[in-house]
């Protein structure tokens, strides 16, 4: 297959990456209506009256996370599709129902959050519960929908389950799939409805939780695993090792772990240490997975096929040890999350979190695919431009979105001390603790930092619509020690081994 560095050419591109470019172009305008929602939110914290009775916080908030949730799985379903065939040997197996479920999904997205701007009030009943939304935080889908994407996510399954079917297994292809029916499973969940708030946060939990800390991460390990293969090089023998211990060491925790979520919501007290005990051992596959993805660089001394991608995927490494693992760590304890629950400490977890494990990896994904796409252009050391722009908004987001922590941990700090221990949460105390200068001020941080974050979006677009313009040098080659195995380059002209995916 043939292309001309530097140039835009979806014909080298096999049909599952094809597909998976549609999918990656929906998740970044997801990530530029999230950053823009969640700036205006921010705002909204300063400025209470801001497009008061227009575009409420509560809207706001629900779209930026809605938002963020369906980015990211919009990036992952992309990443699966985009090493589908390489990883199988052949070609996507009934890739045409696969376009189909992309359009129906994007159209329904669509459907929904115009829906979520149009009707922002009125009563809560089975009708809006089926036609409005859910009213469970991240995944406030009406039932229509949520009915639609179970359908989406079986296409979805059956595209790449029977394409390792008919074509060849990896360890990496078997975990992935296993995983999908978990993944997938789980969101069933998320689904029904009961009048009892505790059983329907019971349930909720199990979406969100073992989304994030369970099957979200075995995905992630999934595609880090390939990804350090096509951008470093790295044995296949050894991704699959520490993908198997990784994954061993987050089921073990992350499972249970999920007791964290049941500390006050009605649920028997053995959660206290169940969730305690299991939560607190999280942690451990994360360092594994720094650890991993440390290793893997070191040997191959960052000699790299693609350096965008690889800087992502290091980010992910990082990010996802403190977000998860040490953000998430700090307040897991019960006797720490009494006084922390629900105050920003929470949010300040939340975005170092999902930003650190989920935004990095699929931002490591667009550049993989930006490469290609552009004929398999050069994007190792020396860019024409000196890669300024990949390297600036690298450098904002990660500012922004660690600024944005650092002041969200202030103020939770303070509402933990003011109004939970000196206060002791009574409704008088929840308001001196938001009006505390400490918390104020971490506001406006918030927004400083919020800012920073949407410049180095926007600078990602940019970057990701221009990279590699100005190149005629085609992609470095590294020499893959597994083309000498089993993995040869395959049929298709899925690029293997040696190519940049
Ligand atoms: C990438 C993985 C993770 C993501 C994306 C994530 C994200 C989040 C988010 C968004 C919340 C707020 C939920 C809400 O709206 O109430 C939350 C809560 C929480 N997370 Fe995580 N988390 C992750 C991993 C972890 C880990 C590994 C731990 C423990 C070591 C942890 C501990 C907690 C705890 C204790 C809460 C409850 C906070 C409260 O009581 O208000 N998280 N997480
Ligand atoms: C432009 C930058 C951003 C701003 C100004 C911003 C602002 C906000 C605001 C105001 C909320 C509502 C908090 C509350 O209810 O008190 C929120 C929630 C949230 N945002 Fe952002 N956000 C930004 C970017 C991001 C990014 C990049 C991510 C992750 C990739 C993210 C993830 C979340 C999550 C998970 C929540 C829910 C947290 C919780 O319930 O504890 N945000 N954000
Ligand atoms: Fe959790």
């Amino acid at each position: 297959m043939t292309a001309i560095a530097g140039k835009l050419d979806s014909k080298i591109l096999n049909g599952g990456q094809k597909l998976a470019v549609k999918y990656f172009m929906v998740a970044i305008v997801l990530f530029v209506a999230q950053v823009a929602f969640g700036l205006i939110a921010g705002l909204q914290y300063i400025f209470p009256s801001l497009f008061y009775e227009m575009l409420d916080f509560n809207v706001n908030r629900m779209v930026h996370i809605n938002a963020m949730v369906v980015w990211m799985l919009y990036g992952f379903i992309g990443a699966v599709y985009w090493l589908v065939e390489d990883e199988s040997g052949r070609e996507v197996v009934g890739l045409k129902l696969g376009n189909i479920a992309f359009y129906v999904l994007t159209a329904a997205v669509t459907v929904v959050v115009i829906v979520y701007l149009f009707v922002q009030t009125g009563p809560g009943t089975h009708k809006t519960l089926w036609l409005i939304n859910e009213g469970r935080e991240y995944i406030e889908a009406p039932r229509w929908a949520d009915i639609g994407i179970v359908v989406v996510i079986l296409v979805f399954f059956y595209n790449i389950s029977m394409t390792f079917m008919k074509g060849r297994w990896s360890g990496i292809s078997g975990v992935l799939v296993l995983d999908l029916v978990a993944l997938a499973g789980i969101y069933l969940c998320g689904m029904f409805f009961t009048t009892n708030v505790s059983i329907d946060q019971y349930w909720w939990w199990w979406v969100i939780h073992l989304w994030v800390e369970a099957t979200w991460e075995v995905l992630v390990g999934c595609i880090m695993a390939w990804g350090l293969m096509k951008t470093l090089g790295a044995r296949r023998k050894i991704v699959t090792t520490w993908l198997y211990i990784e994954v061993g060491l987050m089921f073990g925790s992350g499972i249970l772990g999920l007791g964290h979520h049941y500390f006050w919501i009605g649920t028997p007290e053995y959660w206290l240490s169940i969730g305690g005990f299991f939560s607190a051992l999280e942690p451990i596959p994360l360092v594994a997975m720094v650890v991993h993805a440390v290793y893997d660089s070191g040997v191959h001394r960052f000699k790299s096929t693609n350096h965008p991608a690889l800087a992502w995927l290091i980010a992910h490494a990082f990010g996802n040890f403190f977000g998860a693992g040490v953000w998430g760590f700090m307040h897991t304890l019960p006797q720490i999350n009494l006084y922390t629950h629900g105050t920003q400490w929470s949010a300040s977890h939340g975005h170092l979190a999902f930003f650190g494990a989920y935004a990095t990896i699929n931002i490591a994904f667009f550049y993989l695919a930006m490469q290609k796409w552009r004929g398999n252009v050069w994007m190792s050391a020396g860019l024409a431009d000196n890669g300024w722009k990949w390297k600036w908004s690298l450098g904002l987001l990660n500012t922004g979105v660690v600024g944005m922590t650092i002041a969200l941990l202030i103020a939770g700090y303070e509402q933990s001390f003011i109004e939970r221990a000196m206060g002791g949460s009574t409704w008088q105390a929840y308001f001196e603790g938001q009006m505390h200068p400490w918390y104020i001020q971490a506001m406006q941080w918030r927004v400083v930092f919020g800012i920073v974050t949407v410049l180095g979006v926007v600078l990602l677009v940019w970057d990701l619509l221009t990279i590699g313009r100005k190149e005629a040098r085609t992609a470095a080659v590294l020499e893959s020690p597994d083309t000498k195995e089993s993995f040869k380059p395959s049929s298709t002209g899925a690029a293997a081994g040696a190519s940049a995916g």
